[in-house]
């Protein structure tokens, strides 16, 4: 206790303590985790600070992802151009034809506010290296193609006009720019050579002029379309010696020294002070190389920690499987799935960022509707189960079948029938509650001093939610 207070007062006496102190704080990291990258980022932030940074993120918990882009055509999945190994000229039909013409971003942007959803992450260039703004770097981009407009543009001003938060997510992976080495992912990699056969291929290109370029793009997205409030960078596998077993081309990756993404970060942070940056540039160990963890398609066990201490995360996941629009896909989880995964991140101190793939027509697809309208339902009778909501203090443990979200400011507690009980719901924890309502109409739930009395007949809401007063 005593060592902190004196911590507190000299930093508040010098930056330059602070400074060192920070950098120690780096080192004992550094020494915790390895391998760690050569180089550290300069973050002069506390938790404190950044969780106030982080609030508004934190109190929404419920946002849209889309991934929409020209794979929207194909529509059998965003990776279709390496799954396929596409060269740039197979791929260039879809680039020729690309025509949205019923893309109306304000629609969207009302179906993502009534489903609940309080900020927007969309991909301005995913992995095929489409541009969906007008960047003057690019002639892989969408005022070249038939629609002939700054989509990004309208998007965001669509997105903000109905007081959503707006993110780009911008993918470090480029199947399309002439001078991205060919690596692993690449939809051209020699699945059979070794190195001869890649430095054949990858003669003349330079990853120097690419990282120029993303910082150029980068540089567009951050300054042309006024507040950004995150920026998603998507992904790093960084190369490798071989292991046992493993062929060349699996060993070829990119990391934080092929995207520079130090330098990206610094870039980011300096063009928009405040912006949330997720978790994906390699710089994992790098204090103050991410904002966030970004778990992707699967539920945490428990809320993700980093050195010890609980983070702030944020997971995302699809409807069906593929993120880009995909029109034979069969395996749609249900609004009960879906809402479960919401309450579920949020009982574990989470985000939920939720994916919609738009058609090539530049709609959401009716599948997606349906599960949008059907969460906006449940969650216009039961938001305050989600929003400010996080882990319930440790001394609450949930009953069978249910799930425990916390509202700190309010003291309040709520818990999600799952599976609806028969009448009774007992817990351990009677002795802490006040008072007792459904969320979804405000109507009293007796109790005792062994649990709560519960109508026969299931409220006509999907999961049902007890609003707990607490003592
Ligand atoms: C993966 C995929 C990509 C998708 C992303 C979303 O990294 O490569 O297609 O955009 O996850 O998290």
């Amino acid at each position: 206790m005593k060592t902190r207070f004196l911590i507190t007062i000299l930093c508040a006496m010098s930056a330059s303590v602070f400074t060192f102190t920070a950098d120690a704080q780096k080192k004992v990291k550094a020494a915790q985790t390895a391998p760690a990258p050569e180089f550290s980022l300069p973050s002069s932030e506390t938790d404190q600070q950044k969780a106030e940074r982080m609030q508004w993120w934190t109190d929404s918990r419920f946002g849209m992802f889309i991934h929409w882009g020209l794979y929207a055509m194909p529509a059998r999945h965003e990776w279709v151009k390496n799954h396929e190994a596409m060269t740039n000229e197979d791929y260039e039909k879809y680039f020729k034809r690309f025509n949205p013409d019923l893309y109306n971003p304000k629609e969207w942007a009302r179906q993502a506010r009534e489903a609940g959803m309080k900020y927007v992450v969309l991909t301005s260039k995913h992995h095929e290296g489409f541009c969906m703004w007008d960047s003057g770097y690019t002639d892989y981009k969408v005022t070249n193609t038939p629609v002939g407009r700054d989509l990004l543009k309208e998007f965001v001003e669509a997105f903000r006009a109905e007081g959503l938060k707006v993110g780009f997510y911008y993918s470090l992976i480029d199947w399309h720019h002439p001078d991205f080495t060919i690596d692993r992912n690449h939809p051209l990699c020699p699945r059979d050579g070794g190195q001869e056969d890649f430095d054949r291929m990858n003669e003349g290109k330079d990853m120097s002029r690419y990282r120029q370029y993303m910082k150029d793009q980068v540089t567009e997205l951050l300054t042309k379309y006024g507040k950004i409030d995150i920026i998603w960078f998507d992904f790093s596998y960084p190369g490798h010696p071989a292991g046992e077993g493993e062929a060349f081309w699996e060993t070829q990756g990119k990391g934080h020294e092929d995207w520079d993404s130090e330098g990206l970060l610094k870039l980011a942070r300096t063009l928009q002070p405040g912006i949330i940056v997720d978790d994906r540039l390699d710089l994992n160990d790098v204090w103050g190389g991410w904002d966030i963890k970004t778990p992707e398609q699967y539920k945490v066990d428990k809320w993700p920690t980093w050195n010890g201490k609980k983070v702030h995360w944020e997971t995302c996941q699809t409807f069906s499987g593929s993120w880009g629009y995909h029109r034979d896909e069969t395996t749609w989880k249900s609004p009960a799935q879906l809402l479960e995964l919401l309450i579920e991140t949020v009982s574990k101190g989470g985000n939920l960022l939720l994916n919609v793939g738009p058609t090539a027509r530049g709609e959401f697809d009716y599948r997606a509707q349906e599960r949008l309208n059907a969460m906006g339902e449940w969650m216009h009778f039961n938001d305050r189960a989600i929003y400010e909501c996080t882990e319930a203090p440790e001394e609450f443990t949930a009953p069978a079948n249910t799930l425990l979200t916390y509202n700190p400011k309010t003291n309040t507690l709520y818990i999600s029938l799952l599976d609806y009980p028969l009448q009774r719901l007992n817990t351990a924890f009677m002795d802490r509650v006040d008072y007792a309502q459904f969320l979804h109409d405000g109507s009293e739930i007796e109790f005792d001093e062994e649990g709560f009395s519960l109508p026969v007949l299931k409220p006509n809401t999907e999961i049902p939610v007890i609003e707990v007063f607490l003592k």
